[in-house]
């Protein structure tokens, strides 16, 4: 995808707020009542307010969920910056500067967008944002990523209460269209100048929740392959045998894509590999056959069949073999077939790096955050690679570590899922996780995650 500052640069937006602290507790109408804005139940309210903004694909409310978050930044007299790289798809940019601009800023990213949901299949409505009795707190987005971006923003609360100085800047970006594949929002702002000009070091993005007691954080994600395959072969009647027709030819293609399907799968079965860590091959679409009237032509082999899989690719995996295999044995020119990649992503950074964070002493920002959550009284599991897409990629490209992480501990994986939910523990828990996390990060006093120069060289 090609991108050019001069197209996007007539549609900025630009709103830098800087709003006078002495206005905040006069401003804050609850600060009157018995409930202090660091209560508990004032955490909750502010998280359900933002859950239940509709901000659902196709046609999320963005300014609604933007004016929430403009005015919670107000509250806490942060800096804030409205960018549309595209137009009615505005990216929120707040800034908590440190005392040191020279050293590289942190980024806490999160995205306003979520999917839809099929209101009539869940026990309460999605934007309700309804308490049960367990404390559990449904809505479309309390996973996926609502929780995070509130959750950094009640972090940043906390320790300005506390008095806390960062060292270093601390941005909070709140972006639009990550669950269409963030083209128009992250992808757009991690390749723009204002990006280059936070001097970013380091990035943090979502997870996944856990279902036991440690969190669990990704430092690489798989990268879709889209492919097509398709057979071609002489047409003729369905009642005669001959051989090469288009549809055996796809069915010797199909068989061998399942074996190797199984093959994987076996090794998450027998516990030694997880999701991320393997080739996931899964049959999308399957087209064939002449159309009739009443449905297809029964008595007549097709000249033409094509298939459609969605194949995700750990950036472990050595691609020019996953290649050859696809060219030799799924779609092989011998058995007249053809394939092509609907998608097909890099697993490597613009330098032809592998875009992998690293997660041992090469990395001071892993040992940060591993330190962090465990002073916090987290626990955190084994890194993993994420199974899906996140917006961490177009961070990733750039050369920057990136780490996704969302504070869900003893919580079902429910993003995308009806019923969605978080418990109300769960999400104030982890809004001390980013405290912590967030202090040691923009306390670090070693200037690393320098990257001016390397793109100087460029
Ligand atoms: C491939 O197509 C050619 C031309 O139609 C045909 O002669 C040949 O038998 C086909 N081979 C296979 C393996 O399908
Ligand atoms: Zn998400």
């Amino acid at each position: 995808m090609e991108f050019t500052m001069s197209k996007i640069l007539p549609f900025y937006i630009l709103s830098f707020l800087i709003v006078v602290s002495s206005s905040i507790e006069a401003s804050d109408p609850s600060s009157s009542t018995t409930t202090s804005p660091s209560s508990a139940a004032a955490i909750i309210s502010r998280f359900q307010q933002y859950l239940q903004i509709n901000t659902a694909q196709p046609t999320p409310q963005y300014y609604e969920a933007i004016d929430f978050l403009l005015s919670q930044a107000k509250l806490l007299s942060l800096e804030s910056q409205t960018i549309e790289f595209v137009p009615g798809k505005p990216l929120l940019l707040l800034k908590w500067p440190g005392s040191n601009p020279n050293l590289p800023a942190i980024l806490l990213y999160s995205h306003t967008d979520v999917v839809p949901s099929e209101h009539n299949k869940w026990i309460h409505h999605p934007f309700s944002a309804h308490i049960d009795d367990n404390g559990n707190i449904y809505a479309r987005g309390s996973q996926d990523m609502k929780c995070v971006g509130m959750q950094y923003l009640e972090a940043v609360r906390g320790l300005k209460a506390s008095g806390y100085q960062p060292l270093r800047s601390i941005y909070l970006t709140f972006a639009p269209d990550e669950e269409i594949g963030g083209h128009d929002g992250a992808e757009k702002f991690a390749e723009s100048e204002v990006f280059e000009k936070l001097n970013v070091g380091v990035v943090l993005d979502e997870g996944l929740a856990s279902p036991d007691e440690n969190y669990r954080a990704f430092y690489a994600e798989r990268t879709p392959w889209w492919l097509i395959i398709k057979a071609t072969g002489a047409p003729g009647h369905g009642a005669k045998l001959y051989d090469n027709t288009a549809m055996e030819n796809l069915l010797k293609s199909i068989e061998s894509i399942r074996r190797f399907r199984a093959s994987q799968f076996d090794m998450i079965k027998a516990g030694l590999k997880v999701d991320g860590e393997v080739v996931s091959v899964n049959m999308a679409f399957l087209k064939a056959g002449t159309p009739s009237p009443t449905g297809f032509v029964m008595n007549l082999q097709p000249s033409e069949a094509e298939a459609g899989f969605d194949i995700r690719v750990p950036p472990t995996t050595d691609s020019e073999s996953l290649e050859k295999r696809i060219a030799e044995e799924w779609a092989p020119a011998s058995r007249n077939m053809t394939f092509r990649f609907k998608q097909k992503g890099s697993a490597n950074d613009k330098f032809g790096n592998r875009m992998i964070t690293k997660t041992d002493s090469s990395n001071p920002w892993w040992a940060l955050l591993e330190d962090a959550i465990r002073n916090a009284g987290g626990k955190l599991g084994k890194p993993e690679i994420f199974p899906a897409s996140t917006d961490a990629r177009y961070f990733r490209r750039q050369g920057l570590p990136a780490i996704g992480f969302s504070p869900m501990a003893n919580t079902p994986i429910l993003l995308h899922d009806h019923n969605e939910f978080l418990n109300q523990d769960e999400y104030l828990k982890g809004i001390e996780i980013y405290e912590s996390i967030i202090k040691a990060y923009a306390s670090y006093m070693e200037n690393i995650g320098e990257n001016r120069e390397s793109k100087d060289e460029l």
